[in-house]
């Protein structure tokens, strides 16, 4: 397949890329702020030429992409490779990669050491992490050394298993306070953003409200400075129930389907390829080798 590329793979220039304080002044000028995930160099490219704000590298492409049961065993190196992809696509979005499950959890030194890569080798703008105020020492840390950190509170899919499930959170009194301190606590520790997941639309917007950071709903209600949905939710290419909160903008998986379909009976019938879609010999060739035939008969 000969693919011609309409510009070059490489980085984009850092000044015409969507920075943090772009994002900010978005929230301030109350103009919504749009996200996606993206886990490779096309589905990249094709939401940073939507014009998304900011394209995620989110580990839910354990799930998504590498057919993991949960985001859990998901590698640094898997991260780290995916985010080198999407790199090479994204122009003009922000650019935020997750740290996987593990990579910040032994220690500060080296959370530090792996949120690094992610700006140095794979060319992320900030990298993301689950949890609440019990990371607020280590957003300090990551932002002292220059990695900028967006942060991620309420159904956070790493804490699956002491969560028991993938549940809605701060529906209670208690775990609304909770979760409203866990949002400050990050604030001040210096997160540039805040993913609020799967938790009540009342909360969301009084997080929204309180903070001065912008917020980034998934599950959260609309009253967040931004939204942000899994690509291949998006494009029913999960395999799976759809979440409520989640609105399929299109049926991938019926259009790959069927275009599949029609390349296996088209290839059964050798309707494919046809004389267009094949290569041919020059006419000298195919004159000298008419030539020779009946000396090879002969011979
Ligand atoms: O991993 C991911 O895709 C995420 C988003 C759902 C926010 O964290």
């Amino acid at each position: 397949m000969s693919v011609t590329p309409l510009r070059p793979a490489a980085a984009a220039p850092i000044h015409r890329r969507t920075t943090s304080s772009a994002l900010l002044q978005k929230k301030l000028d109350r103009q919504p702020i749009s996200a996606m995930t993206a886990y490779d160099y096309p589905s990249a490219r094709l939401v940073d030429e939507a014009g998304i704000d900011i394209v995620l590298v989110g580990d839910s492409l354990g799930m998504v992409v590498l057919g993991y049961e949960n985001t859990l065993p998901v590698t640094l190196d898997e991260m780290l490779h995916h985010t080198r992809a999407v790199a090479r696509a994204v122009r003009h979005a922000f650019l935020v990669a997750d740290m996987p499950y593990g990579s910040y959890h032994a220690s500060a030194r080296d959370a530090v050491r792996n949120g690094l890569r992610f700006i140095k080798e794979a060319g992320a703008q900030a990298v993301k992490i689950e949890g609440g105020s019990t990371r607020g020492k280590l957003v300090r840390r990551l932002t002292e050394a220059e990695v900028p950190v967006v942060g991620h509170i309420g159904l956070t899919p790493q804490s699956v298993h002491s969560m028991g499930g993938y549940r809605v959170q701060g529906k209670s009194l208690a775990a609304y306070e909770r979760l409203s301190a866990d949002a400050q606590a990050l604030e001040e520790a210096g997160v540039i953003a805040l993913v609020l997941e799967g938790i009540p639309r009342e909360l969301a917007a009084s997080i929204t409200a309180h903070c001065s950071i912008p917020t980034i709903g998934i599950g959260a209600g609309p009253e967040c400075d931004g939204q942000i949905l899994v690509f291949h939710d998006l494009f029913n290419l999960t395999f799976s129930q759809p979440a409520k909160f989640s609105r399929q903008y299109a049926d991938g998986a019926a259009f790959f389907a069927s275009a599949l379909k029609r390349y296996r009976d088209d290839v059964t019938a050798r309707r494919f390829p046809n004389d267009a879609e094949s290569y041919h010999l020059p006419r000298e060739v195919l004159a000298a080798l008419e030539a020779a035939q009946p000396r090879a008969r002969k011979a």
